[in-house]
């Protein structure tokens, strides 16, 4: 993997990059759409490459190993074959599933058990096996296996977990550096940064990832029900101490303002179910606000979905039809709501790119960010 650094905005610590994987370039910053089960729901492969315009998705290893299994994604030759998708992969290690959906998990020093979601079947991660099952999947990007504290948590847990999950980080190191990809090209490891909401643990887990000199960075534990103003400021403190060369990716992060802010902060890589959940629910984003589609004020609304987009759904069906499609639970309408949103949070980034680039970030993104708070 190859990250060039472009252009840091001068009013901000906004950064303008290039992240190349062997299965193509990423223009940061960048929102990655989240493909948990090897598919980002109800949105097909040319459809996120052409319309979205997404440039890199993400799996999950903790849904990839329980479904479809290792030994299918292996025969298919990995991922990227099974799923039709030919663009760069960031895996997920588990480290936040096996936490927020398995059952039952006891995690100790070895790794962390847990029943399976779907069938109630018992399994063992830990940092070594984690790195073999994204060597399997075949992902350009494997996240390193750690543990993302609830919040609220207090202080002896959160630097317990933290001291764990930097023990495990060398492990997941050891691990991935003596063995190698399956498919004949290149995968990177990225190791995430703990430390809850306690400012002293995330000064100690940003110091501590980062003398592990891998070629990007991540960011866990945030997002996960603390204030915004507390992620931004955990956020501002680990980007001061992060390597300036290196990619910074702030996992499950978030509603299109946070990105922005972040963005201001000095992120480059984002992902969040949000868009495509929240589609599901008739949640739309629009660079003028947020519209609640299934609300009876779009019943007779024929003008476009959003009619300042490029994107062809967008301007082809209208709130109303949009809206009735929701309400009668019609495939269609999951699938129309969350190409806009998908679309909708790839334009963003890639207009925060351009503003970096001509030194007009600052000014935009604080009209941006007032605007795209508001409920229409
Ligand atoms: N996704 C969102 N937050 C986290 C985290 O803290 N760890 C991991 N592995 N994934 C995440």
């Amino acid at each position: 993997m190859d990250f060039k650094l472009l252009t840091t905005d001068k009013g901000s610590k906004a950064r303008a990059g290039e992240l190349t994987t062997d299965h193509g370039t990423v223009q940061t910053p960048i929102f990655m759409p989240v493909g948990t089960a090897g598919t980002v729901k109800g949105v097909h492969q040319r459809e996120l490459k052409d319309d979205v315009q997404a440039q890199i998705i993400l799996g999950n290893t903790y849904h990839l190993y329980l479904r479809p299994g290792l030994d299918t994604i292996q025969k298919a030759g990995g991922l990227h074959k099974f799923n039709g998708w030919d663009g760069p992969i960031l895996t997920d290690s588990g480290g936040y599933q096996v936490y927020s959906l398995s059952e039952i998990r006891k995690i100790k020093e070895e790794g962390a058990t847990f029943k399976s979601h779907i069938d109630g079947s018992k399994h063992l991660f830990t940092p070594e096996n984690v790195m073999d099952i994204q060597r399997i999947i075949g992902a350009d990007i494997i996240m390193a296996f750690d543990e993302c504290a609830p919040y609220p948590c207090d202080y002896s847990y959160a630097r317990k977990s933290m001291d764990m999950t930097h023990r495990w980080l060398k492990r997941c190191c050891d691990q991935f550096d003596k063995t190698e990809g399956l498919y004949g090209y290149n995968q990177t490891l990225f190791p995430i940064i703990q430390g809850s909401t306690y400012k002293d643990l995330r000064v100690r887990s940003a110091e501590t990832i980062a003398s592990f000199e891998r070629e990007g960075n991540a960011i866990g534990g945030l997002s996960v029900g603390e204030p915004a103003e507390e992620m931004y400021e955990m956020t501002d403190i680990v980007c001061n101490i992060l390597p300036k060369d290196k990619p910074r990716y702030l996992m499950g992060v978030g509603t299109p303002v946070n990105l922005l802010e972040c963005i201001a902060l000095g992120i480059d890589m984002f992902d969040c179910v949000m868009p495509t959940r929240n589609a599901r629910n008739g949640m739309l984003f629009t660079k003028n606000g947020i519209i609640n589609i299934r609300n009876e004020k779009w019943k007779n609304d024929f003008s476009p979905i959003d009619a300042s987009s490029d994107l062809y759904s967008d301007q082809v069906y209208t709130k109303a039809y949009l809206r009735h499609l929701m309400h009668a639970k019609e495939l269609l309408g999951a699938q129309i709501a969350s190409l806009h949103n998908l679309h909708f949070y790839l334009w963003l980034v890639k207009e925060a790119r351009k503003k970096i680039i001509e030194g007009e970030f600052i000014q935009w993104k604080n009209k941006m960010v007032v605007e795209l708070g508001k409920r229409l």
